[in-house]
């Protein structure tokens, strides 16, 4: 299903009420990634050259509890990067929307509240599309309602995975849980020609695996004495971890035999980090499978806000065929799941 495009709606003199995903990032009350909010910029461009006479723009911020974490989930750092990007009089910035403790129970009253004065809705928030909140649903049921563009090419880039793909078709998968990935693995792994798997889940899979298929785990880690940034390390052979030692990335002969695996993929996603990649000591798996990644040459597809940062801390987010903004929104997309954001959109 395609859902209806903000190309085709006529919004000349009208106030649009849209959702984007201005989940950011926050450092000390400043934006420490504004990739999400620059990836927001082409649907509101496209809405004003089109003559809308307001865009009010709304978005969740992190998960604030109660009224204590007002403070700290204001949208006001966002709202001034997102102006100083886009400076445009006819351009709001609500307030978080997660202030409302009706926005996560989809509650009607606040989808009117959000609705009120619009005449037409745009949904753009690929990353929470998968979320069925006042914002994204609600409001969708009150207003005449359009796919933007962001939220129309992560559905198509994304989506391009599900399809007949050029092979070999590799797929990487890491992270701490491999519950998280499992209906992921379950849904592409049997069609991928190759599995990688790196991070804290290929031990997980190592001692169980519930997958029908054969995957790819590492042969060696670099072990730490303790979880910290600075503890000792050692690279060892997967089954020769010190007692009490931890394995916090893969070691250089699993980056070399990954490398090896990727290169001549005409087809990768990949999805989660191989290891605790903020700490510099154990940040090289990533970047190496980041690098590899980033050499195919052919249609690459990188999901989850780990893998996406790392790609971007190695400067090669321009280097893949498409980054996506989705965390949890691109892996029920690639599970196969109906996405209730984008099924409250009529079909174009
Ligand atoms: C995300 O960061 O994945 C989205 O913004 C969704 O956020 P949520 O998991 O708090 O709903």
């Amino acid at each position: 299903m395609k859902p209806r495009s903000v190309r085709d709606a006529d919004v000349a003199g009208k106030r649009v009420l849209v959702r984007s995903d201005l989940n950011v990032p926050l450092d000390d009350g400043r934006v420490a990634d504004d990739m999400r909010i620059r990836a927001s910029l082409p649907t509101l461009r496209l809405l004003l050259e089109n003559g809308a006479a307001e865009v009010r723009v709304c978005s969740h911020l992190g998960r604030p509890k109660g009224g204590e974490d007002r403070a700290k989930y204001s949208i006001a750092p966002v709202r001034e990067r997102l102006l100083e990007l886009l400076h445009d009089e006819r351009v709001v910035v609500l307030e978080n929307t997660r202030f409302n403790p009706g926005e996560t129970k989809n509650d009607p009253e606040f989808a009117r509240e959000l609705a009120e004065g619009c005449e037409l809705f745009v949904n753009d928030a690929f990353g929470s599309a998968h979320r069925a909140h006042a914002s994204t649903v609600g409001v969708a049921e009150l207003l005449p309602a359009y796919a933007g563009l962001l939220l129309e090419q992560e559905l198509e880039r994304l989506g391009r995975l599900l399809d007949e793909v050029e092979r070999p078709f590799v797929l990487i998968s890491g992270g701490a849980k491999v519950e998280d990935k499992l209906g992921v693995l379950r849904n592409l792994g049997g069609r991928a020609d190759e599995v990688l798997i790196g991070g804290k889940m290929a031990e997980e899979l190592r001692e169980s695996s519930p997958l029908e298929f054969e995957v790819v785990l590492p042969p060696d880690v670099v072990a730490a004495a303790a979880f910290e940034a600075d503890a000792e390390t050692r690279v060892v052979a997967f089954d020769e971890l010190p007692a009490g030692w931890l394995g916090l990335d893969i070691g250089p002969e699993t980056r070399a035999e990954f490398a090896e695996r990727i290169r001549p993929a005409r087809t990768v996603f990949w999805n989660g980090p191989m290891g605790v990649f903020e700490w510099p000591a154990f940040a090289e798996g990533t970047r190496a499978v980041a690098r590899a990644v980033a050499d195919v040459d052919g249609y690459t597809v990188v999901g989850g806000a780990d893998s996406v940062r790392a790609l971007g801390e190695a400067g090669l987010a321009g280097s893949v065929t498409w980054a996506s903004t989705g965390g949890g929104a691109s892996l029920e997309l690639l599970e196969g799941k109906e996405l209730p954001g984008v099924a409250a959109i009529p079909e174009g």
